[in-house]
């Protein structure tokens, strides 16, 4: 988190608590989430992303992805911070119900949610159900039906636009399970299937190009499809929807050479080009084309700096590598099992010594699990002390986004707790979880 720093006598704190303190009093390792850092970024979205469509378009809504990172604490926090909340499978939903998140503010998505997830989101009374296959529209509207309701839907749009990230997190591209592709007219199609049932409320049009994104070129070009098709459906089918979904996919810094996007650029982009496409199609009258409400999806760019790792060091071995090149690993007490990032995607981290500062000389570190895979990775290269040993804390920044979310117990390893920090004060919003929690699981043969 960037409130992480280093105090006068060089000890590491977060939001005023001394981050070693912080491991006496709850182990390792631990998620630690800076709450006053998560809120700022949700608000930053929440304002500064939204104010250039005041003018444009009424506003912008902006739902956090709680697929990155999601618990009743932070749903709250999502709450109270005015921003809607963006949810992809029955669990997440049932953390928002717990966490009481305004029904009316919820997205539900997926390509396969099952009966019952639908029947729960359109009971709690989700405010859209973003549709991705016409098995699903069927469904939707069978079940609306059986409860005597009428389900306001958004229309998933595979756009075309390849992002320029991992191939396994890039969504936009045609040949990939998700949404309705534009070529071809089967968006077309899907808006008519939806228009023609009754039970069904067409809301707008939702396109997510992937994520871990720079710039803003893809969304532009998204914005400008699903502006097109808007436009279409209006023309062709006599429907203006009130709603456009941008989706997520904002990057953040793992280490300093990325530089991600501020909302408020992105907010500044994305409503000009929605005005001009709208200026162009409504022949400068916006009032033929009413301009949809625009909607984003960030998850990654909200939580994913706010919080960082905390492990402890339990070995370390020099590895001699030839050519007078050597290089130590450093294992820590965790590993792919709370951060499964490196070994998926080849994801780069860094990290710092946090319980003192040393003046030994740097040497080059690998920090490793202490999983059963020699792919268990936490951090690929870092300088770190030479005289780094067993018992001193690693902190490992940047963990916020899919690493709790993505998080296993591999080698029945219990997951870490998630420890939220605020003025000075660390509290537990996710326990630590215990062997017993695991083998309780285990109900043995009979
Ligand atoms: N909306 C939709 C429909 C999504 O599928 C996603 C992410 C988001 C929003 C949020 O994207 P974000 O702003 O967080 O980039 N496990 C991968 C990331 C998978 C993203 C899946 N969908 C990783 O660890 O990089």
């Amino acid at each position: 988190a960037d409130s992480v720093c280093r105090d006068a006598d060089g000890r590491l704190t977060v939001a005023g608590l001394d981050v070693e303190a912080i491991a006496r009093e709850f182990g390792t390792p631990a998620y630690v989430i800076d709450e006053g850092d998560f809120r700022a970024r949700a608000r930053a979205f929440r304002d500064d992303f939204a104010a250039p469509f005041d003018t444009v378009c009424g506003g912008a809504d902006v739902y956090y992805a709680g697929k990155a990172f999601l618990c009743t604490a932070v749903a709250k926090w999502v709450a109270e911070e005015g921003l809607s909340l963006d949810v992809c499978s029955g669990g997440e939903l049932a953390v928002a119900r717990r966490a009481g998140f305004p029904a009316e503010r919820i997205g539900f998505h997926g390509n396969n949610k099952s009966l019952s997830e639908i029947r729960d989101a359109l009971d709690y009374g989700v405010g859209r159900i973003v549709v991705d296959s016409f098995v699903e529209i069927d469904r939707v509207a069978a079940i609306a039906a059986e409860l005597g309701l009428v389900a306001p839907v958004m229309i998933r749009v595979t756009v075309g636009v390849e992002a320029h990230t991992h191939e396994f997190i890039a969504t936009g591209h045609e040949d990939q399970k998700f949404g309705f592709s534009l070529s071809g007219g089967q968006a077309l199609d899907a808006a008519r299937a939806v228009l023609a049932h009754e039970t069904l409320d067409l809301r707008g049009l939702h396109s997510h190009i992937g994520s871990q994104i720079f710039d803003t070129g893809g969304f532009e070009m998204s914005a400008r499809r699903l502006v097109g098709l808007h436009a279409q459906i209006a023309n062709e089918l006599g429907h203006h929807s009130p709603e456009i979904d941008l989706g997520g996919g904002f990057g953040m810094a793992y280490t300093s050479q990325h530089t991600p996007l501020q909302p408020g650029e992105i907010g500044e982009q994305l409503a000009d080009i929605v005005g001009r496409e709208f200026k162009a199609i409504g022949d400068g009258d916006l009032e033929k084309v009413p301009v949809p409400r625009v909607s984003i999806e960030p998850g990654r760019a909200i939580v994913g700096p706010s919080t960082f790792t905390l492990y402890e060091v339990g070995t370390v071995k020099p590895v001699e590598l030839g050519d007078h090149h050597s290089r130590v690993y450093v294992s820590v007490d965790g590993g792919m099992s709370d951060n499964v990032r490196p070994a998926l995607y080849e994801a780069d981290y860094s990290c710092t010594l946090a319980n003192r500062t040393s003046d030994a000389e740097p040497v080059l570190a690998r920090v490793v699990g202490k999983h059963c895979e020699s792919g268990d990775i936490v951090v690929q290269d870092e300088w770190l002390p030479a005289d780094t040993q067993p018992g001193d804390l690693i902190a490992v920044p940047g963990t916020g986004a899919y690493c709790r979310a993505l998080s296993s117990q591999y080698n029945h390893t219990p997951r870490p707790p998630v420890l939220a920090v605020r003025d000075g004060r660390a509290q537990v919003i996710v326990r630590r979880e215990t062997i017993d929690d695991l083998l309780a699981l285990d109900v043995g043969s009979s």
